[in-house]
C-alpha cells in the first residue's frame, strides 16, 4: 500500500495560471477559463475567474502558479464494487472457450463466486485488496467514490462490506458513499426462493445496516439473473420507509422495466440501461433520474446494443459516466479509460464524458457541493498536465494527473 501525501488545509490560497474546466453552467464548452485562478479558503473554491479580473482581496493569498495546466473539478466514480475479494479469471477464460455470462451464473459462478470468497475474507483483508484500486482511482484525480455491498448476501457479510468502505472513507483522503446492495443475486442457500431471500435476509440487513449508520443508497439488480421488477419494489418500499434514495441496475441485459420503475420510486439514477426503451427514457426524464453509463462493462461483456445516448440527448437528460469496478463485469480501475470507452464505444463527446464523471457524477449520488468549480462548493480539484479537456477523453490508458487537491487539501 502506498501512502498518500496530505499536507493539510491550504486555508488560503490561490492557482494562479490555470485553464480552468470549470464545468458549470456557461456558453463556453466546459465552462473553459484561460489564463484562469482559482481562491481557495479552508475546503471551498471562494472565487473563479479569469486571473485579470480577480478582485483585490485574493491578492496577497498565497499563489500556485500552475504554469498553464488544465484544472477540472475533482473525478467522481458514482458505480464500483470495489470491495470484493478474488477475481473471476477463470470465468474470463470460460467465456472465451464459449460460455456466455449468463450460462456462468446460471451454473453457480459470477457474482455468487465472488460471495463465496467476500464472505471468507476478515475485514482487514478486504480492506487490503481494495486498496490497491481505490489507489489506483486516487491517482487519476477521483475524491468521490460510490461503493456498493451485494457480494455478501448474508446479514454478516452485507454489513462488513459496508464497514470496510466506510473505512476506507475514513483512511484515504476521498469521500465515500456507501450503497446497500443486497438485491444483487440469489445466494446459493436461497436458490429458487428468491422471495424469501428478500424477506429474510435483504430487508433485515437493510434496515440493521441502516441502524448501524452504514447505508448512503439502496441499489437492486433487475434482471432474469437478478431480481424481478416486484421484488426490487419491495426492497425499495422498505428504503423509501428509511428515508434511504434509491438506485437500480436496469435493463443491462434485457428490459424488464426497471428504469421506469426506479423513476417511480424517484431514483437518484439507473445504471448499464443498454436495453432500455423510450417509455424508459421518459420515466427517467420526468423524475430527474440520471442515467449512469457502464462502458467497460459493455466492453467486457462484448454487449452489441449500446444505451440509447442520443434519446438521452433529447430527453434533456444529464449522463453519468461510472467504472463499474467489479470482478465479473468490469475489473478496470481507471475512470479515465471509462471516459474514453464512453466516447469509443457509445459516440458521446469527450465534454460529455468530463461532465460524466464531475458535474453528473455528483448529481447521480444526490451530491450538490462537488463535481463543479464555482463559489461556495468543495475545492475538490484534479490538476492535468494537459492544456485542453478532451485530452482526459483522448488517451488509452494515459494518466496525466499532475496533482489532486481534496477538499482544499493537496
Ligand atoms: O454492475 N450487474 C450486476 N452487477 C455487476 C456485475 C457483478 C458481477 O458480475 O460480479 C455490474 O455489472
Ligand atoms: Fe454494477
Amino acid at each position: 500500500m502506498t501512502s498518500i501525501r496530505n499536507e493539510g488545509p491550504l486555508q488560503q490560497s490561490v492557482l494562479v495560471n490555470a485553464q480552468i474546466a470549470t464545468m458549470g453552467p456557461s456558453a463556453t464548452p466546459y465552462g473553459l477559463i484561460e489564463g484562469g485562478a482559482v481562491a481557495i479558503e479552508n475546503n471551498k473554491v471562494t472565487w473563479c475567474g479569469p486571473l485579470a479580473d480577480m478582485p483585490q482581496p485574493f491578492e496577497p493569498w498565497r499563489q500556485r502558479n500552475l504554469e498553464g495546466r488544465l484544472v477540472t473539478p475533482a473525478l467522481v466514480d458514482c458505480h464500483t464494487h470495489i470491495v470484493h475479494a478474488g477475481n473471476r479469471a477463470k470465468e474470463f477464460e470460460m467465456r472465451l472457450n464459449g460460455a456466455t455470462y449468463e450460462d456462468i451464473a446460471r451454473a453457480g459462478g459470477g457474482i455468487v463466486s465472488t460471495v463465496t470468497a467476500t464472505r471468507a475474507a476478515s475485514e482487514d483483508e478486504l480492506f487490503a485488496s481494495a486498496a490497491p484500486r481505490v489507489e489506483d482511482l486516487i491517482a487519476e484525480g477521483v475524491c468521490t467514490l460510490e461503493i456498493k455491498s451485494g457480494y455478501g448476501l448474508d446479514f454478516e457479510t452485507e454489513l462488513k462490506m459496508l464497514r470496510v468502505a466506510r473505512r476506507i472513507g475514513a483512511h484515504y483522503p476521498i469521500r465515500v458513499r456507501t450503497t446497500f446492495l443486497g438485491a444483487h443475486a440469489t445466494p446459493e442457500a436461497y436458490k429458487g426462493y428468491d422471495d424469501r431471500y428478500i424477506d429474510e435476509v435483504c430487508i433485515p440487513a437493510l434496515e440493521a445496516a441502516q441502524a448501524e449508520g452504514l447505508v448512503d443508497a439502496v441499489d437492486g439488480f433487475c434482471e432474469s439473473i437478478g431480481f424481478t421488477p416486484d421484488q426490487i419494489k419491495r426492497v425499495f418500499s422498505k428504503a423509501k420507509d428509511l428515508g434511504l434514495p434509491v438506485k437500480l441496475h436496469a435493463e443491462q441485459l434485457s428490459n424488464l422495466g426497471g428504469a421506469a420503475l426506479a423513476a417511480h420510486y424517484n431514483a437518484l439514477s439507473a445504471d448499464h440501461l443498454e436495453y432500455l426503451d423510450d417509455a424508459g427514457v421518459s420515466a427517467m426524464a420526468r423524475s430527474g433520474t440520471i442515467p449512469v453509463l457502464l462502458p467497460s462493462a459493455y466492453y467486457f461483456l462484448r454487449d452489441t446494443q449500446p444505451p440509447p445516448i442520443q434519446s438521452f440527448r433529447d430527453a434533456g437528460l444529464p449522463m453519468a459516466i461510472a467504472t463499474d469496478c467489479n470482478p465479473g463485469s468490469s475489473p478496470m480501475t481507471s475512470l479515465l479509460l471509462a471516459m474514453n470507452m464512453a466516447c469509443t464505444l457509445f459516440r458521446m463527446t469527450p465534454e460529455e464524458a468530463l461532465a460524466g464523471t464531475t458535474r453528473n457524477a455528483a448529481a447521480a449520488l444526490g451530491l450538490k457541493d462537488t463535481g463543479i468549480i464555482a463559489p461556495g462548493f468543495r475545492a475538490d480539484l484534479a490538476i492535468w498536465n494537459a492544456q485542453h479537456p478532451a485530452e482526459l477523453s483522448y488517451g488509452i490508458g494515459i494518466n496525466c494527473l499532475h496533482d489532486r487537491i481534496f477538499g482544499g487539501a493537496v
